[in-house]
């Protein structure tokens, strides 16, 4: 097992009616910037019953953040914010929501040229204002993580940074809060916290017995809770399931002191900064192609996920099971269920050559493997 630094400072109020909370959980000097995306919250309730919590405070909004949140959008938020003062901001929605926010919180204090830096530079964020959430949206661990990614459309990038300053301060999870997500968006979620799984889980062996099982037990909870969810959406047990198995799923339990492999993810972002899909129906398409390319590398973690997740001490068929539980679940796996054009392959790749990047557990993922990797996923 490698050392780690665990450093886990959220508070989760977790429950039906935790938005209650609000009062207590938001700090009471100065404004209080609310930012939400494109209106699930009006319809739903939820910012009204954020908004009653907040009703002896100084409320500033701003709405209309994107999936796939937009530097230019994100950065109106960042004037609005800088002009008005804003004090604290509370992201009120799903993960796109709540990075968005994130980076805002950053870019307010950001002194050191265009914000955009944060990400395209690692410019170190040095201050941050403080920012908690009410997430409407299990998937993407957002809500209990120091990470975000954010997208600019000139360049047509997608790109994470991160930093202990914008973890959240806290976070309030209502389950119920998610009846009103279309079955494409818990579909999302569920893909979405299980590759988030197998890109710590699915490297090499290296003595974290309790690591591998702590991993091993959010995927076993979504192969049960993730079907029954689709089938009852208001089925309030289910859905809290969804929602902890997404938050313990990338908030630093599983990734303790064990090597990770973020390709999935990585080469994900590039379909989506090209093409515009879903992040969870990027990392659908992705991940067989991944785990095809990289099999020898990963050859016995891989018999151990197939053994102990699907009963099959095939590795071949632990991807195809991962593929098939994908697609019960309504999520595309493949470039041409969603028009994207086979040349794809090579666009991704060459990127990754530009940049220099080499991916996987051991670095050692080079830019063509990459490019075989989508090659198989043409359809
Ligand atoms: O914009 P609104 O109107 O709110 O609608 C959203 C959006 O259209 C809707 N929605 C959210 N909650 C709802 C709801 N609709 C009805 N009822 C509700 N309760 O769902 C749509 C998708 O929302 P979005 O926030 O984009 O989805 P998700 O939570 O999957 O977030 C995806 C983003 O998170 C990033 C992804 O790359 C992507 O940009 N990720 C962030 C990570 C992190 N910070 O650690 C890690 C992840 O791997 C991921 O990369
Ligand atoms: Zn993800």
């Amino acid at each position: 097992m490698f050392g780690f630094d665990y450093r886990n400072p959220v508070r989760i109020a977790f429950g039906k009616g935790a938005i209650g909370n609000l009062g207590d959980l938001v700090p009471k000097d100065g404004p209080v910037l609310v930012t939400y995306g494109g209106g699930s919250v009006k319809a739903n309730g939820v910012l009204a019953q954020v908004m009653a919590a907040l009703i002896d405070r100084q409320v500033l909004e701003f709405g209309g953040i994107e999936p796939n949140p937009r530097y230019e959008t994100l950065m109106r938020a960042v004037d609005l914010a800088r002009r008005e003062k804003v004090a604290f901001l509370l992201a009120v929605g799903g993960g796109s929501v709540l990075d968005g926010t994130k980076f805002v919180a950053a870019a307010i204090p950001f002194a050191d040229g265009d914000p955009w830096r944060i990400v395209s530079e690692n410019s170190p964020v040095q201050a941050a204002v403080p920012l908690g959430c009410v997430l409407t949206l299990p998937a993407t661990g957002s809500e209990m993580n120091g990470y975000a990614v954010v997208s600019r459309d000139s360049t047509q990038e997608k790109l994470p940074f991160g930093s202990p300053l914008v973890y959240p301060v806290f976070s309030v999870l209502d389950p119920a809060t998610s009846f009103s997500l279309p079955p494409r968006q818990v579909a999302n979620g569920i893909v979405d916290t299980w590759v988030h799984v197998l890109e710590q889980y699915l490297t090499y062996p290296c003595a974290a017995p309790l690591q591998d099982r702590q991993a091993e037990a959010i995927l076993l909870t979504l192969l049960e809770e993730g079907p029954k969810t689709l089938a009852e959406p208001r089925d309030y047990d289910a859905r809290a399931n969804l929602f902890w198995c997404a938050t313990q799923a990338l908030n630093g339990t599983i990734s303790c002191g064990v090597p990770q492999d973020w390709s999935t993810h990585y080469i994900g972002h590039e379909l989506t900064a090209f093409f515009g899909i879903d992040h969870a129906q990027s990392l659908a398409v992705v991940l067989p192609g991944v785990l095809r390319v990289r099999l020898a590398a990963k050859r016995e973690k891989l018999v151990q996920y197939g053994r102990r997740v699907f009963g099959t001490d095939d590795p071949e068929a632990a991807i195809d099971r991962t593929e098939e539980f994908f697609r019960s679940l309504g999520v595309k796996t493949t470039l041409a269920d969603y028009g994207i054009p086979a040349d794809a392959a090579d666009r991704v790749a060459a990127r990754f050559a530009e940049r220099g990047a080499r991916l996987g557990e051991k670095e050692d993922m080079t830019p063509d493997q990459v490019r075989q990797a989508l090659a198989q996923r043409v359809g």
